[in-house]
Parts: structure tokens; sequence; C-alpha cells
């Protein structure tokens, strides 16, 4: 039987996972689900991240689905370990990818409150190499400023120069983009940042990950984004997500709500 991805993310994010994904493997059959009518999941507390993850595994696992990806740092940070107890299929996450990924001694991470808060990177990373020093910041408003479409925005800049400072203050090597919203802001990082430093997107090491599961690519198309067989749900209408497809993904998707039995308890 084909293999079938089931994708969760809050929104958009997800798409920078997806896009790796069919970036190394080509076309793959996929499931995406963006649950926008609780987004940001990372401005939530743990109790609540952890019922939506278990929600969103519940359904995505009703629509037959062979491997979960879990697109979003945040359930990775606070759900890892439920997610894993709960689904049937395998799991592949993002903090252990982005582990194997980091090569310097003092590492920056950018996340949600949320991921921030847990301190998951800090200890991933700290258990592989114990002399590191992991610097977690906080960035609570990007997520809601790419959801809503302000990418170009002067409150975009000014919330990542803040968010960048401590980081470059603190001589940090190298950033890991630890949430997948982050990537879709990465040319504006860049500007803002020194011409070596590396920036680490998990994603890169989430879909090398896959080759278990979908073997070694023969020919890497890298650059080129084949969307297979692709649904794509939301839990609620989202500005963001059409346009962000057609730029991120170079699709034009048709999009289905649909509802998680429960999700409006907490939205
Ligand atoms: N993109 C997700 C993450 O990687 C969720 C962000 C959010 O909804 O706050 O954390």
């Amino acid at each position: 039987m084909k293999p079938r991805l089931g994708f969760f993310d809050s929104g958009v994010g997800g798409f920078t996972v997806l896009r790796r994904i069919l970036q190394r493997h080509g076309e793959v059959s996929c499931l995406y689900l963006a649950d926008s009518a609780r987004a940001p999941y990372g401005n939530r507390c743990e109790s609540e991240i952890r019922f939506i993850a278990e929600e969103v595994v519940n359904w995505l696992q009703q629509q037959e689905i062979s491997i979960l990806v879990m697109a979003c740092n945040t359930t990775n940070s606070l759900a890892f370990d439920l997610v894993k107890k709960v689904s049937e299929v395998p799991v592949l996450g993002l903090i252990e990818a982005a582990v194997e990924m980091v090569t310097q001694p003092r590492v920056g991470v950018l996340a949600t409150p949320a991921t921030a808060a847990s301190g998951s990177y800090r200890r991933e990373i700290k258990a592989v190499y114990p002399e590191a020093i992991v610097l977690e910041q906080a960035c609570p408003d990007f997520v809601p400023l790419i959801e809503s479409g302000k990418f170009r925005s002067d409150e975009l800049r000014l919330a990542a120069i803040d968010y960048l400072q401590p980081l470059l203050e603190a001589g940090v090597d190298e950033i890991v983009l630890g949430c997948t919203h982050y990537p879709l802001v990465e040319p504006l990082l860049r500007t803002l940042l020194p011409n070596d430093m590396r920036m680490i997107d998990p994603a890169v090491g989430l879909a090398r990950q896959l080759d278990e599961f979908l073997g070694s690519p023969q020919n890497l198309c890298q650059d080129k984004v084949l969307i297979g067989d692709t649904r794509f749900c939301v839990t609620s209408r989202s500005v963001a997500f059409a346009p962000m497809a057609k730029h991120w993904l170079g699709h034009n998707p048709q999009v289905e709500v649909v509802s998680l039995r429960t999700s409006t308890c907490l939205s």
C-alpha cells in the first residue's frame, strides 16, 4: 500500500515541512490539517496544547494515514509523549531532527512562547551536547502576524529585531527556527543577521528521517515541489492559507473546512 502522510499544524507553518519533504521525496500522498480555529497554539497553556494534540491525532487517524508528521514544534515540545502513546502509526517529530543538525556550541532557538517556556530544545540539545549553551527566545508576535498575512509589515520587522537582539548579544553561532512558521520569514531574518550565521530548519532533518519509510531519494529534486494526491483541511477559514499554499508550494489547493469533534470548546 502507498504510504499516506498525515500533517498537522495550527496553520500555514506546516507548509514549510511539507515543502522540504516534497523536495526530498517527490510526490507523496498527504493529508494536511491546519487547526486554524485554535491558532496560535504557542500562546496556550500546556494542558490545552496536550488536549488539542490528542484530539487532532485521533481525527487524523480516522483519515487513514500511515505516518504522522508533527509539523508543529509547540505540540512536539509539550505533547510528543502523548502523541506517541495514542498514535497507531509511526510518529515523526522535529526536535530530535533539529538536534541532529546542531554543529556549534552556542545555539539560539527562536520559538513560540509555549515551546520556549517548556525548555524542550535546551533539554534535548544538552542531552546530546552537555557543554552546549542554548538560549531559547520566545517570539509571541510572529505567528499571529504571519497568519494574518502581514509579511512585509514594519510590525514584523520590528518584532524580529527585538527577538534576535538577545541572541546576537549572547554571541550564538547558529539559530534553530524552532517553529514551523519561521522559515516563512527566513528572508527577513537573513537581512538582520550576520552573513555567516547558520539558520537550522528542523524540517530538513525530518525529511531525511522519512527515508526510513519512503526510501532514500534517487534524484533529489531540491527546488521542485510536486504536489501529488494531497488533501488540505482547515478547522476554520483562514486568510493566509490559500495564498501561502500558492506562494510556498506553488499550488492552489481546494480547502475543506472540517470539524474535530470538540474543537469549539477551546477556541
Ligand atoms: N507552527 C507551530 C510551531 O511550530 C505552531 C505555532 C503556533 O500556533 O503558535 O510551533
